[in-house]
């Protein structure tokens, strides 16, 4: 027979003390109290299902006011980064229909090129954002070396690049897998901004990136010497759009984009600086097997 209902238990006692019960309402009781007890199971299990759908609900709630505060961002910050080096082409194509000097013209031609590069980085940052949302991650075996040069070779046109040292340090004797397209993008942002940000009174800018790969994971860090990062914004610059200084050169969506990738190959990301130092990027990267 299986266990009385304690509240029926105080019931019964009331009435009958510990006087035998009668066999046909010992029986009845006995039904009484399994209904009893399958309505407080099934009720706590409703209670149960219904905090975790409001926790559920709460935590989608917040992740849409992010999503809608940043699409906000999005759709003023685009505008103004697609129209900015627009209109300085077209002002420039003005100058240029004007002068009758060869060495203006060039200078006019080399500026529209440059503004021309920007956009068009721009351009692909949005669609790099878009894919990292979308695509399935990729699992593929990763030459760090040769990924890493491929990143530089490509920042070469960057103007200071060929002026800092760049130091390699990869040790990946176990074999890593992770999205390459991803880490590619990742490390062209990180490794960007350590050209970007070089600090011009340093006798010896450098950039440094150390790999170490463990059966688990990749710990990457990337340090620069350059003009650092006020305290202030240390913990802002992974927000969309967010520029830490006046001497901020771009449109503020590259560490952003190195964070949401970061974040869907299951990883973290941490910032150490100091201002006319330099910055250090600490990331782990799990081994996607
Ligand atoms: N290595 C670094 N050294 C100094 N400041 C940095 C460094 N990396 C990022 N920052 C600061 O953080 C801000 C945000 O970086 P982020 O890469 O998101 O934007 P950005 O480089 O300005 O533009 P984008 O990457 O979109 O071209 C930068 O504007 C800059 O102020
Ligand atoms: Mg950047």
């Amino acid at each position: 027979m299986s266990k009385k209902n304690s509240h029926l238990q105080r019931q019964i006692w009331k009435h009958y003390g510990d006087k035998p019960l009668p066999k046909e309402v010992e029986k009845l009781i006995q039904t009484i109290s399994d209904s009893y007890n399958n309505y407080e199971k099934e009720n706590k299990l409703l209670n149960r299902i219904m905090n975790i759908s409001s926790e559920e609900l709460f935590t989608a709630n917040s992740e849409l006011r992010k999503r809608n505060d940043e699409l906000d961002r999005f759709v003023y910050s685009t505008s103004h980064d697609l129209r900015a080096p627009l209109t300085s082409i077209l002002g420039l194509l003005q100058l240029i229909e004007l002068s009758e000097n060869k060495a203006e013209t060039d200078k006019y031609i080399y500026q529209i090129k440059q503004t021309t590069l920007q956009l068009d980085n721009f351009i692909q940052d949005i669609v790099n954002y878009t894919h990292n949302k979308k695509l399935e991650i990729d699992s593929e075996e990763i030459d760090f070396e040769v990924l890493i040069e491929e990143c530089l070779s490509k920042l070469n046109f960057m103007s200071d690049a060929d002026a800092i040292k760049k130091i390699i340090e990869v040790d990946a004797s176990i074999p890593f897998k992770s999205d390459r397209q991803r880490l590619h993008n990742l490390f062209s942002n990180l490794i960007s901004n350590a050209i970007k940000y070089c600090n011009p009174n340093t006798e010896n800018p450098f950039l440094k990136v150390g790999v170490t790969v463990n059966g688990k994971e990749a710990e990457i860090v990337i340090e620069d010497n350059g003009i650092g990062i006020d305290r202030t914004h240390l913990d802002k610059i992974f927000e969309m759009f967010y520029r830490a200084s006046a001497k901020s050169k771009g449109s503020g969506i590259g560490l952003y984009i190195v964070k949401e990738i970061v974040e869907k190959l299951g990883g973290s990301i941490s910032v150490e600086s100091e201002l006319n130092k330099g910055t250090l990027f600490t990331l782990t990267l799990p081994n996607q097997k």
